[in-house]
């Protein structure tokens, strides 16, 4: 009988702009305190690109990183998957601009609109894919430059969101790798969190679309209440599947909204404050970008090793949820 094909991730990588906005910028742009944010967000400051920048620029430079890391050429990717909620434009693909800028000349490419769940939605499409034996080398993006969608004269959002990528290369590992994943939506609660129309960067260079209808709205005590319902129950969920326990968990990285929701899932997840990652309170909510930067700190810092076992979980936009259990694998081309 032929084994079972498992998926791992191979290798990870982020990037982010330079450019740092923080609380005391935005109490020159709007009414509000560094205090206040930080206290009802966690978040200090944020990462904002630069004009003419695409979400496909930070995809590319995080991919190139994973696929360093991972020890695996371009050329030998079957798929590429780049969930994002920002794309360069609505055609083409910016998961087909990224092909192109990184040479990923054999790879299909398609983007994946699940917003801030969009990572781990990717994670599972490649994981399955890789243990069907349709692919062998995946790459997975998210991606974002949420400050195209939002409104800065809107503190009640303004504050929140900031831009970047990350990225992971998976492929077939012997042992370990993807244990699981769950997904899920709820479209009823789809008018919680909108981006009503999109502004292309594109478009917006070069004049072409007005700004009305282009910003994230939001109910924010209501999402802030699907989150902290949501997170515990898919973690919950995804650690069921995978058939590990809770304790057993090394690290938990969820998605960086709200360091206060981070908290309260935590809480009632009963896991203590040092297995739980958050880096929110220097980028803010990146939607997909959020957990694959997460997890790539969490990997420059040592805080897992190989044999670890890693929970994913986010929420968002749809509404979506998603989660994965990983037992960490290392990278193929250890970083000094
Ligand atoms: N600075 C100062 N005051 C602000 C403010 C800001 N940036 N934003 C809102 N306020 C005010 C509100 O106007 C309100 O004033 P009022 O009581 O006079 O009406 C007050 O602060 C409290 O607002 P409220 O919405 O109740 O605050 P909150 O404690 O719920 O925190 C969020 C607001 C947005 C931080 C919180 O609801 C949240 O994080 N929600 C989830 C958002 C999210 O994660 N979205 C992305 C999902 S992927």
């Amino acid at each position: 009988m032929s084994q079972r094909i498992r998926a791992g991730i191979w290798g990870v990588g982020s990037a982010v702009p330079e450019r740092v906005l923080t609380n005391h910028d935005l109490e020159k742009m709007v009414e509000t305190s560094d205090e206040w944010i930080s206290t009802r967000t966690g978040i200090k400051e944020r990462r904002i690109s630069e004009p003419g920048e695409k979400t496909s620029d930070y995809a590319a430079a995080a991919a190139r990183r994973a696929l360093e890391r991972a020890g695996v050429h371009p050329e030998e990717l079957d798929l590429i998957i780049v969930a994002t909620l920002t794309p360069d434009m609505f055609c083409p693909p910016t998961a087909c601009i990224v092909q192109h800028k990184i040479g990923a000349v054999r790879a299909g490419a398609f983007d994946l609109s699940a917003a801030c769940s969009g990572f781990v939605y990717g994670l599972d499409v490649a994981a399955r894919g890789i243990e069907a034996g349709a692919y062998r080398r995946v790459l997975v993006i998210g991606a974002d430059l949420l400050s195209h969608v939002t409104d800065y004269t809107d503190r009640s959002t303004c504050v929140l969101f900031g831009d970047g990528a990350g990225a992971c290369v998976l492929g077939p590992v012997e042992e370990g790798g993807v244990l699981s994943t769950y997904l899920g939506a709820d479209g009823s609660g789809g008018p919680k969190l909108t981006v009503p129309a999109y502004r292309s960067n594109e478009a917006a260079v070069n004049g072409a679309a007005s700004r009305e209808g282009t910003f994230i709205r939001m109910d924010g005590n209501e999402v802030f209440k699907f989150a902290v319902r949501v997170m515990p129950e898919a973690a919950l969920e995804a650690v069921r599947r995978a058939g590990v326990a809770v304790e057993d968990v090394r690290l938990f990285i969820p998605h960086q909204a709200n360091i206060r929701i981070i908290d309260a899932a935590a809480k009632r997840l009963g896991i203590s404050g040092d297995r739980v990652f958050s880096n929110v309170h220097k980028y803010g909510n990146t939607s997909a970008a959020s957990i694959p930067i997460a997890l790539d700190e969490a990997v420059e810092q040592g805080r897992i090793s190989p044999g670890d076992l890693v929970v994913l979980v986010g929420f968002g936009g749809g509404l979506t949820w998603a989660a994965s259990v990983l037992q960490w694998t290392g990278e193929r081309v250890p970083r000094a």
